[in-house]
């Protein structure tokens, strides 16, 4: 990933006196009148847009029949952009074939697990697996990059639009051919390699042609996991492939264009190895939607922390959010007052460069008609269009934070393919959440003031004094090691229970729970003893008194000492919670579900306590300079030590920062 993350043309950077945090969003105006266009970019320029996505969903304008092209309306919108200095992060257009795509070729068409297959008339209705699509979508990602290369327009490049976000799992024919094909690569074509990895002897599923597999379909039980596993990861690795055809052509044609694509980092979206992908983009661009709950600004949070963890710490892009409401939930309430300020300036915290939204202008008609947008129906003389054009000023003015790293010392382990697999049937509690998991314990952290670098398992672990490592059900030896090294050098490693299960065939590791962390935490379980919802026990010890459910499990100590123990139920005077010295660090095994106030007293036991409550405090360092940012999610002014200029309103603040309720600062000093 290289560090020149967007090519601003010349004018742009002139306008805004250098390069500018980017802020604009998706600009569909072939949705509209040409007429409207005009007003847009005059909008665009007086609300302080610099860069706007054009042509996501366009191929079925820019190709209205096959071998048929149309692409002066594209020309002449690039060109009216560029003459407000408006840059252009430009789309393959691929997302959505055209209905004569999938009409004439209906096998390009996805098919669910049930064996339904997607119609047209939505969108994302392509099999990531159809040679047709392939071939038609590069004709067109060939076809764009040849005529927009040179435009001086041109910053960035975007690949199709939230692959996987629809149709990330294809059980069709071509799923089929080319999952066995994926299979044969990934076993050496030993299918008795296959066999042994599947334990396919159970009920009787042992394959003697390659041809005899087929994708996870709809079964009366559960489905052998080692096969829906290795589905998932084929899956993800087709829309990979998909990324990865599209990129070649525009590296051909267009080689110092950057390119990136937009990823579902919303509700901690599912189905993609992004941690796969990563490697091949030249920006990380992630999308993310404010969920309708309380401590929502806490999951955005999580959504903006995992992607600075697939970009390494390097400045990533919002690329898309939403101004106000979303439209496609069931429920889709309207931002509070100041709420919309709170969560850019959240992302830009930590580390996007970057802030645009879904979409430009609210769509007339079609599914999105009342999902909200940087200018909305009520036109520009609104609240939100106002709030929205306040938004870029601010952003103007935080320009110096451009390319500043994050500044974090503990990490969260976060990985898809253990979400896969721990989130299946057949487990010893069906109603687990890898993903709640997980951001329970990043809310108790992010709570106690601790800014956390979310990040895969194969991430360098080195540096972090504090490293969590939440439902960690699936986990390789080298990933573990990794854990332990972490330890030995001195962090203070957290694991909780259902970690080191299996290994990544998805194969319980024997000996005793927790498998591949048995070691380090110096703990072994023989059995686990997850709880139904009326069961409860009562422990105590670091945690204080707390009550925990969902899960428990007897521990028996090797060389960790206790740390909380069950007051009463089975396991009366057992330990619940472990600690092990470990080197120069410690390792610490929580056995049970805790709940937020328990989790909040064990980690101000091991003094990674900070400000409480609501107020966000982020810092981003450069060479030269540092930014606090400070973010008050709550209903109360509240002031913390500090010393600096808020970049915002250009207060000088000298040995102590007071932020207003539901206010932000950026204060900005020298290092
Ligand atoms: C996703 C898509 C956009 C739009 C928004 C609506 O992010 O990429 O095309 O549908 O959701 O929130």
């Amino acid at each position: 990933m290289t560090a020149e993350w967007i090519r601003w043309p010349a004018n742009v950077v002139a306008r805004f006196g250098g390069e500018p945090l980017a802020f604009g969003g998706d600009y569909n105006p072939e949705q509209w009148d040409e007429s409207v266009w005009r007003e847009d970019v005059r909008l665009m320029r007086e609300a302080g847009v610099n860069l706007v996505t054009v042509g996501v969903f366009a191929w079925s304008t820019l190709q209205p029949a096959p071998g048929r092209w149309n692409f002066g309306w594209l020309d002449r919108v690039l060109d009216l952009l560029h003459a407000n200095d408006i840059a252009v992060d430009l789309a393959t257009a691929t997302a959505s074939p055209p209905p004569w795509l999938t009409t004439r070729h209906p096998e390009v068409l996805p098919v669910d697990r049930h064996g339904r297959t997607m119609s047209q008339g939505g969108r994302q209705a392509w099999s990531p697996s159809s040679r047709v699509f392939r071939e038609h979508s590069l004709a067109l990602v060939e076809k764009l990059a040849a005529r927009y290369g040179e435009h001086p327009a041109l910053a960035l490049w975007h690949v199709s639009n939230e692959l996987g976000g629809h149709n990330s799992r294809c059980y069709g024919e071509a799923s089929a051919v080319a999952f066995q094909a994926w299979l044969r690569e990934r076993y050496q074509d030993s299918l008795d390699d296959l066999n042994a990895a599947w334990t396919t002897a159970a009920w009787s599923q042992t394959y003697s042609a390659w041809e005899e597999i087929q994708p996870p379909r709809l079964t009366f039980t559960d489905s052998n996991p080692t096969q829906m596993l290795d589905f998932d990861r084929f899956s993800s690795d087709q829309l990979r492939e998909q990324l990865r055809a599209e990129i070649a052509v525009l590296r051909r044609i267009t080689p110092d264009v950057p390119i990136t694509t937009n990823m579902v980092l919303f509700d901690a979206g599912k189905n993609m190895d992004y941690s796969s992908w990563a490697a091949d983009l030249d920006l990380i661009a992630s999308d993310h939607y404010l969920r309708p709950t309380p401590d929502a600004h806490v999951e955005l949070s999580f959504s903006a922390d995992r992607a600075r963890g697939l970009s390494k710490g390097d400045p990533w892009l919002l690329m898309e959010t939403a101004t106000g409401a979303t439209s496609w939930r069931s429920v889709n309430p309207a931002k509070s007052p100041g709420q919309l300020r709170r969560d850019v300036f959240s992302h830009v915290a930590r580390g996007a460069d970057g802030i645009c939204f879904f979409q430009w202008r609210a769509a007339r008609a079609g599914a999105e008609r009342f999902h909200s947008a940087m200018l909305p129906h009520a036109g520009a003389g609104s609240r939100k269009f106002r709030e929205v054009a306040a938004l870029g000023a601010d952003l103007r003015s935080c320009a110096g934070v451009l390319g500043a790293r994050v500044v974090a010392d503990c990490a969260l382990l976060f990985s898809e393919e253990s979400w896969w697999a721990a989130e299946r049937e057949s487990h010893p509690h069906n109603g687990l959440s890898y993903a709640e998991s997980a951001l329970g314990w990043y809310r108790s952290l992010w709570k106690a003031g601790v800014t956390v670098d979310v990040v895969p398992p194969s991430a360098d672990l080195s540096g972090y004094r504090l490293i969590v490592v939440p439902m960690l059900y699936l986990v390789s030896d080298r990933d573990a090691a990794a854990v332990a090294a972490a330890a030995d050098a001195g962090a203070t490693v957290i694991v909780t229970y259902f970690s080191g299960i299996v290994d990544p065939l998805d194969r319980v590791r024997l000996g005793g729970y927790p498998g591949a962390f048995r070691e380090l935490l110096g703990v072994r379980v023989e059995e686990f003893a997850p709880m139904t919802e009326a069961d409860s026990v009562e422990i105590d010890g670091v945690t204080g008194p707390a009550r925990v459910s969902t899960w428990h499990e007897e521990i028996d100590l090797t060389d960790a000492v206790a740390a909380a123990r069950y007051v009463g139920g089975d396991f009366a005077g057992a330990p619940a919670i472990t600690r092990a010295a470990r080197g120069a660090g410690e390792a610490w095994y929580v056995g049970v579900e805790l709940d937020a106030g328990a989790r909040a007293r064990l980690l101000e036991a091991i003094a990674q306590r900070g400000p409480e409550g609501e107020l966000e405090i982020v810092t981003r360092r450069s060479a030269g300079d540092e930014y606090v940012f400070l973010i008050n999610h709550g209903d109360t002014e509240t002031t913390v030590p500090g010393t600096g200029t808020d970049l915002l309103d250009g207060s000088v603040h000298e040995g102590k920062i007071t932020v207003p309720a539901g206010g932000v600062r950026v204060v900005a000093s020298a290092r």
